[in-house]
This record gives C-alpha cells, structure tokens and sequence, in this order.
C-alpha cells in the first residue's frame, strides 16, 4: 500500500535493525485519514469472505480495525490485555508471550461478542513474531468460529511471525511488508508497493 509506505518513510524512525518507530501516525498519535485508507484496503481485499467481526488487541489495533469494521459495516471487537473486573466468567482468554517485551500477557474477550456463527478477520498494527496473532486465532478457535484471515499493518518479514501464519495455511494480507530495518534504511519486500 503505497501510501502507508510513503508515511514510513517520511515519518517512520528506525530505532534498530529490528524496531521501527511509528507513533506519529500509528502507536501513539494516530493519522485519521491514513487509518481511513487503510480500512478500505482491509476491507477491498477481504471483501469476498462473508466477515462479521473484526477481533484485534488492545491498543494500536484498534483504530485500524474499528476503520475497517466501518467499512465492511461490522463490529470491531478488541481483545483486553487486563483483567475485567465484571465478566471474569464469560470470557475467552488466551496467554500471549512477547519476546520484544519478555513479558506475558493473558487477553481476554468477552463470550457475549464472537460465536460459533462468525467469520472472524484478526487484524493488528504490528507482526513481528506472530505471537499477539496466535492468542487472536486461539480465541477464534475458542468461540468455534471460523477464521477469514489476518490483516497486518506492518509486518516485519525478517522476523518469524509471517511464516509462523503462513505455514498453517492462513491467510495473511500486509500492507506494509519490511524486508530490513539495515544501516537505518526501511527497505520494503519487492518492488513499489509489498504485497
Ligand atoms: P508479536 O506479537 O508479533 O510476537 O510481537 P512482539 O511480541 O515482538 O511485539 C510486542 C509489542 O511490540 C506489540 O505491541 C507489537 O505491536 C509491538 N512491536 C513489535 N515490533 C515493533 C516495531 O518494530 N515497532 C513498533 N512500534 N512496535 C513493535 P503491544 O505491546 O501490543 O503495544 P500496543 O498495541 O499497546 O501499542
């Protein structure tokens, strides 16, 4: 996506060779009208798949997926990496272990918001390695939905999180694909725009 790229370039910071800094437009203070864009290409390219909830986790999924419920005109429900203090007992949860952090999460997601009719897109901002997505799938396989596909804001090819989901033969649409955070230079997989 060709846009959101451009935004990475002129406004992104390479922290690492591993970590890129987006919170001027994604994890901190959040664009509209880029979010807007990106809604519509979730939504375009997933169009076809019967989907009725968007499921994400807190926070910086949430503005990309409650754009992307907008435009496919269904709910957008995100998974809490606290404990609700009033529905402990009507809850998936699953465990969620990021190795950026080296911190362990439980999420949790209300039984009242996914069953066994929906057809769940799973989107986040960031795939690194894959781990926030597996708790996602978890929770969809806990409520006997059926999976659609994931939708990844950026990912980070160079890292183990976009294999990890391909090889179980989901569906895995990025719109930012990183091949290398090198020498401070962002460098998308392929040419123009990634995948
Ligand atoms: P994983 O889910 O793919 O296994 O990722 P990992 O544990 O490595 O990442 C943990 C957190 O760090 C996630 O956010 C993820 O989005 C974020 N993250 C991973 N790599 C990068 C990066 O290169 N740049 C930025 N800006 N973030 C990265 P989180 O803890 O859930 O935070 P938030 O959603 O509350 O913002």
């Amino acid at each position: 996506m060709k846009k959101l790229q451009d935004k990475i370039l002129s406004d992104g910071k390479v922290l690492s060779e591993s970590v890129l800094k987006v919170d001027s437009f994604l994890n901190h203070q959040i664009d509209p009208p880029l979010m807007q864009a990106i809604g519509e290409e979730f939504a375009l390219r997933f169009k076809n798949e019967g989907i009725t909830k968007i499921l994400t986790i807190e926070s910086s999924g949430i503005a990309p997926a409650m754009m992307t419920g907008l435009v496919l005109g269904v709910p957008a429900v995100f998974a809490r990496k606290r404990k609700s203090l009033t529905l402990i007992d009507h809850m998936y949860t699953a465990s969620v272990h990021s190795f950026t952090k080296n911190e362990t999460n439980d999420i949790s997601v209300s039984k009242d918001f996914i069953n066994k009719d929906d057809v769940v897109l799973i989107l986040d901002d960031f795939l690194a390695n894959g781990q926030a997505a597996l708790g996602l799938l978890d929770i969809v396989e806990q409520a006997g939905a059926k999976l659609a596909g994931i939708g990844i804001v950026i990912e980070k090819g160079f890292q183990p999180g976009g294999a990890l989901l391909r090889d179980k033969g989901i569906r895995v649409e990025t719109l930012a694909h990183i091949a290398s955070l090198e020498n401070g230079q962002v460098t998308f997989l392929g040419e123009g725009d990634a995948q």
